[in-house]
């Protein structure tokens, strides 16, 4: 079985070919990081326009390094949310005008499957069932991966998701965008002891996050010493990365107890951290510690695997095609579309597709 991918839900146009058993053929990517670095963010309608200039390119070359063409294909799997509405139109139209073209299935993917699958890319996939950790730009997220399509919400930020946060901090700090790598960059040999920033939701009783207090703290600490130096921007964001790691982790290491408390028979022994703040150093180092600790394996994929990418979505819509969850062509991108549908309603989570 072999399948196509697009992904397009924010600024990364990228198109992949998976084979059940030649495994991930092609993966090509373009990154619009450029095309939006002097806005300090994402621009919705610049990113849709360049995903149109982009996308039917990378198909054709990742169609084309895969030595696949359309006979050998058995779907068409993209993106269906959540994300940038425009941004998810023009992978779904694409996707779907392939399909029909082609009379292949469709296979509309949660983009958050596709970043809690792409771990199974690696050569020594985590376990079912299993924790997972995602922490990208857009979400913040502790779930219990039961199998396939059967995912529990345990925790999630209450407020700005952790890449969200280290983006924001970078920019009031004046470091470039995406903030992360900039943050992260600055704060090597930083002095995280010189500033007392909260460690926010610490001993908190739910396994939920939160950024906001912190992002304010630093933002107070700058404003108190400003004109900044380059030695303050670089203490000030190693400690906000201390901080925001050890918050993290204490989550996690709730998250854990949570587990061996309720969740007979999860194997409580893989932890999976993936979305593109899983590639920060302090972060990992801080989730090593917990795992060591509680005797779990930590999986962290690499940055390529972790970050947006058309290879998790093939992955996430082959084990769709290979169960018969395929979609119609008339199936809608959605902005917004909850991971898991018995999750508290006011952290905004529903169902993975009628099917999951
Ligand atoms: O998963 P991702 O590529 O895109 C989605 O949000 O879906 O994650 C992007 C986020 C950005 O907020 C970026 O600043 C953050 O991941 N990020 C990092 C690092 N690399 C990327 N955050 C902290 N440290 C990093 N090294
Ligand atoms: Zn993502």
């Amino acid at each position: 079985m072999r399948v196509l991918a697009i992904e397009s839900s924010c600024d990364e146009s990228a198109a992949a070919v998976l084979d059940a058993h030649g495994g991930l053929l092609s993966h090509e990517l373009f990154s619009q990081v450029d095309l939006h670095r002097t806005y300090g963010g994402v621009v919705p309608e610049l990113a849709s326009r360049d995903h149109v200039r982009r996308l039917l390119p990378l198909v054709r070359s990742a169609l084309q390094r895969a030595a696949t063409d359309a006979r050998d294909l058995h779907g068409v799997a993209y993106t269906a949310g959540p994300g940038l509405i425009g941004a998810l139109l023009t992978g779904a139209s694409l996707a779907r005008s392939l399909a029909y073209a082609w009379k292949l299935p469709a296979i509309g993917v949660h983009h958050l499957e596709g970043h809690l699958l792409a771990p199974l890319l690696e050569a020594e996939p985590p376990p079912f069932p299993h924790l997972a950790l995602l922490v990208s730009g857009g979400h913040t997220l502790l779930i219990e991966v039961a199998a396939i399509g059967r995912y529990r919400v345990l925790g999630a930020s209450r407020d700005d998701a952790a890449g969200e946060a280290f983006d924001k901090t970078a920019k009031l700090l004046g470091l470039s965008q995406p903030g992360g790598p900039a943050v992260e960059r600055s704060g090597i040999g930083g002095r995280p002891e010189r500033f007392a920033l909260p460690r926010p939701m610490l001993g908190r009783a739910e396994p939920h996050f939160s950024f906001a207090g912190l992002k304010t703290a630093v933002r107070q600490q700058a404003q108190a010493l400003a004109p900044l130096s380059d030695e303050d921007v670089a203490d000030l964001c190693a400690a906000f990365e201390l901080a925001a790691a050890q918050s993290v982790a204490d989550r996690v290491r709730l998250g854990m107890a949570m587990a061996h408390a309720q969740l007979e028979p999860l194997a409580r022994r893989h932890l999976v951290v993936s979305g593109g703040v899983a590639a920060n150093r302090r972060l990992r180092a801080g989730l090593a510690e917990v795992a060591a600790s509680a005797g779990y394996a930590l999986h962290v994929p690499p940055p390529a695997l972790c970050t947006d990418n058309a290879a998790m979505v093939a992955w996430a819509g082959a084990e769709r095609l290979a169960r018969g969850w395929t979609d119609g062509l008339d199936v809608p991108a959605r902005a917004r579309w909850p991971l898991d549908p018995d999750a508290a309603p006011a952290l905004g989570f529903g169902r993975l597709g009628a099917k999951a």
